[in-house]
């Protein structure tokens, strides 16, 4: 008899919006302040479940590792234990995402893992439980639970959804080197110390307003309720974008460590983007464009220079949901 098939399901990629990296936390986390949008360029994990026990991993990727420290793995082996089930899971990986890019292709992936292996049991997970795996597992796990624009706090795993920003033109560029964000955020620390900036919980959270202040001006755009077209709607986002001047504190030491990666962000800008950024700590970067037709034409320039570039676009919340299973 054939073996079943596999349920299938697309872990869309992220990119950060704005990301402020607050004070040291007692658990030794960061406290955060991030954006998250979800963008339409995805892996694809397919996942059985079959008599016997156990948990493997299947990927061709080289960089992949295919034991217990594979976030696919440490969602299923908790997903398992949490609904007392014994059954033997196989978990294939089709990697499409850079590895350690600041996609949050890992995350994305585990927390397919865990949707796609709840349909596979035929099980649902009450939703506290599949919060609280996605946030064990990692800090970017939980939002792709919600998908289209989210607001990350905490050390990035409390998750709020955000109203949908209307689509827009991006491109994605993937420079071939991979960024450590636990060490991102070691140099983080090194380079507020020897600024000699007031580490004071008070100068740190007053970061964390500018932030939110920020955000709101950015979305005020989104919410005035000014009826406006909805291209119209694309591009007063990017412009109060823009002037609300969001950005990413990885820059700040990923950017001295990676010169070419900085160089990338010109090229971005150069070539028409309205805002470039890194992604999370890295090493992918993003411009954001007017036009799809413009985000094709900047493509060429990447790639001309040896780097590996996508189009692509923002995915609302809606269209995350409806097409992860399709
Ligand atoms: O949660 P995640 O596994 O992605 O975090 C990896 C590491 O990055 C953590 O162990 C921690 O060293 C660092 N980190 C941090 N502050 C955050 C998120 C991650 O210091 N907000």
């Amino acid at each position: 008899m054939a073996a079943p098939m596999p349920t299938a399901a697309r872990a869309y990629a992220k990119i950060n919006l704005g990301l402020y990296i607050g004070p040291v936390r007692g658990d030794g986390f960061h406290e955060l302040r991030t954006v998250y949008q979800t963008i339409d360029v995805f892996d694809v994990i397919r996942v059985s479940a079959s008599s016997g026990a156990g948990i493997e991993i299947r990927c061709q990727h080289p960089q992949v590792p295919r034991d217990e420290s594979n976030t696919c793995w440490r969602v299923a082996e908790r997903v398992m234990r949490t609904l007392k089930q014994r059954r033997r899971v196989s978990i294939q990986i089709e990697k499409n995402l850079p590895v350690q890019g600041g996609l949050g292709a890992g995350s994305s992936d585990a927390a397919a893992t865990m949707l796609a292996l709840e349909r596979e049991l035929g099980l649902p997970l009450a939703a506290e439980d599949k919060l609280s795996i996605a946030a064990e597992v990692g800090s970017d796990v939980p939002l792709f639970l919600v998908g289209g624009t989210v607001l990350g706090t905490g050390h990035g795993e409390q998750v709020a959804p955000l109203p949908d920003v209307p689509p827009l033109a991006l491109v994605i560029a993937m420079p071939n080197v991979g960024v450590s964000t636990p060490k991102a955020f070691a140099d983080w620390d090194a380079l507020r110390k020897s600024e000699r900036a007031a580490l004071t919980p008070g100068s740190a959270a007053s970061r964390m307003d500018a932030f939110s202040q920020t955000l709101y001006v950015w979305l005020a755009g989104s919410l005035s309720g000014v009826p406006v077209k909805d291209r119209d709607r694309g591009e007063t986002l990017l412009l109060d974008l823009v002037r609300a001047g969001i950005e990413n504190d990885f820059e700040r030491v990923v950017f001295p460590q990676c010169p070419e990666l900085r160089e990338v962000k010109c090229v971005l800008e150069r070539e028409g983007a309205k805002y470039a950024s890194l992604s999370g700590s890295g090493s992918a970067l993003y411009g954001i464009f007017e036009s799809p037709e413009m985000a094709e034409r900047a493509a060429p320039a990447l790639k001309a220079r040896g780097i590996e570039a996508k189009t692509a676009r923002t995915l609302s919340r809606t269209e995350y949901w409806r097409q992860m299973f399709e």
